[in-house]
């Protein structure tokens, strides 16, 4: 029998009890022994709830108990949760962590404490939610050279955007939604300004790379931007707009970036709406894979926290190793990345158009019928400089967005 600790009792944390408790013979059968929750650890208490049974307030009852050998946590952020992982790993307790700032910010370094205290430090819920990402990367992807990684990352933006695109809910009213669905952090700017997005490519890019990559370092827009009359131009491209999160590799250069934008309706992306996630690898060997499933939610993300407790178990006293050092990686410039642009103006085309020929062609004109005193300009593909430069001599640009 093995005893766990549950650090958080809120969305992901309940959802663990829930899965331990409710699939406890697939567990056991799956990890070789019956997997016991011994304690959850919370700030508050929860009348009436049988949580009550192995509710604790002080961190230290589970350090110094010998009895539990897996901590999992789902209270999110960087205090308490670092000092927490460092000493439960130092003690040689497995963590498990749903927590995608902690993963970024100190991955590498928690992942070198497990090494030493031969215990693991395992983050499958930190990208993607319920989607297996970061196993299949760490254990069936080792014989490839990973090229590069493009996804839908965030719950709560996918279904912002996909309620925004069907005209069924405005950004507001979906965004309360996702909250009280439970799919948004606790900040949702977090999910909005693209921050959550690139936090988690930063994870697939280390973990692809072998090297640290920083999220602040990664070139990142959110969804603010994003209005209902882009859905009308996206809607005429026979396209969908998606925040995407991309790495790649081109010629020992590396880049990430997390920016909305347009796919059309081939791109694998395209249909990936609502909370969904759908996550792209391309490997030099094995060409192009694609992972999908709910990338937020109590009960897919509990689920992947349940699957690391359920190898640390299978796994005690054995380092899993894991290919990410604190080697800081270099990211190049995003601005010399290139792209098709749509743009919105406003005016009459007539007028503008010598200018935009100028300026983005060869390029493509829209007008959208339910839209006046304005057109749309698909552009030449261009770095993000040239770009630039360009639309900078363009009066009246109301917003641009990338073509993928
Ligand atoms: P919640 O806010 O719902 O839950 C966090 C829980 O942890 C709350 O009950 C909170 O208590 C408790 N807590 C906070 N600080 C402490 C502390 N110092 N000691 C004990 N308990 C504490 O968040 P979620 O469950 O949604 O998310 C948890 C983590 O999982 C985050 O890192 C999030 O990014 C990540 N995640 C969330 C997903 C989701 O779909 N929700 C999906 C994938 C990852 P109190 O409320 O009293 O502060
Ligand atoms: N807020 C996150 C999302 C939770 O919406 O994707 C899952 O990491």
């Amino acid at each position: 029998m093995s005893k766990v600790a549950i650090l958080g009792y809120g969305t992901v944390g309940s959802g663990i009890y829930d899965v331990l408790t409710t699939n406890s013979d697939e567990i056991a059968k799956n990890a070789g022994e019956p997997v016991e929750v011994k304690y959850v650890l919370d700030l508050r208490e929860f009348p009436g709830d049988p949580v009550g049974e192995v509710l604790v307030h002080d961190f230290d009852v589970i350090l110094h108990d010998p009895e539990v050998s897996v901590v999992a946590e789902a209270m999110g952020g960087l205090k308490p949760a670092y000092s927490f992982a460092k000493a439960a790993l130092e003690a040689g307790k497995s963590y498990c962590t749903s927590n995608k700032e902690l993963v970024e910010a100190y991955g590498a370094d928690l992942i070198a404490t497990a090494a030493a205290h031969n215990c693991n430090f395992l983050f499958e819920a930190s990208v993607g939610g319920g989607i297996p990402i970061i196993r299949p990367m760490r254990e069936s992807l080792t014989s490839d050279r990973i090229l590069a990684i493009t996804g839908i990352l965030n719950g709560t933006t996918n279904y912002i955007l996909t309620n925004m695109a069907s005209g069924k809910k405005e950004f507001g009213e979906a965004l309360a939604e996702a909250q009280q669905l439970g799919y948004a952090e606790r900040d949702p700017s977090a999910d909005i300004a693209g921050g959550d997005a690139s936090r988690k490519i930063a994870i697939l890019a280390s973990l692809a790379f072998g090297k640290d990559v920083h999220f602040t370092e990664v070139y990142t827009e959110g969804i603010e931007n994003i209005h209902p009359e882009d859905f009308l131009y996206a809607k005429k491209l026979g396209m969908a707009i998606k925040l995407l999160s991309d790495t790649r590799t081109i010629r020992q250069h590396y880049y990430a970036c997390v920016a909305p934008m347009l796919v059309d309706m081939n791109h694998p992306l395209y249909a990936v709406n609502s909370v969904y996630n759908g996550i792209m690898v391309q490997g030099n060997k094995v060409g192009l894979l694609m992972f999908f499933g709910s990338g937020a939610g109590k009960l897919p993300t509990a689920s992947a926290v349940v699957s690391d407790i359920v190898e640390a178990v299978k796994n005690p006293g054995r380092h899993l190793p894991v290919h990410w050092s604190e080697e800081k990686l270099e990211l190049s410039d995003f601005k010399t990345s290139v792209k098709r642009f749509l743009v919105r103006v406003s005016g009459s085309l007539e007028e503008k158009k010598e200018l935009c020929e100028r300026l983005f062609a060869p390029c493509k004109y829209l007008e959208v019928e339910e839209l006046t005193g304005e057109f749309g300009v698909l552009t030449r593909t261009m770095s993000e400089t040239e770009f630039e430069e360009a639309a900078a001599q363009m009066p009246g640009l109301i917003t641009r967005i990338r073509l993928a």
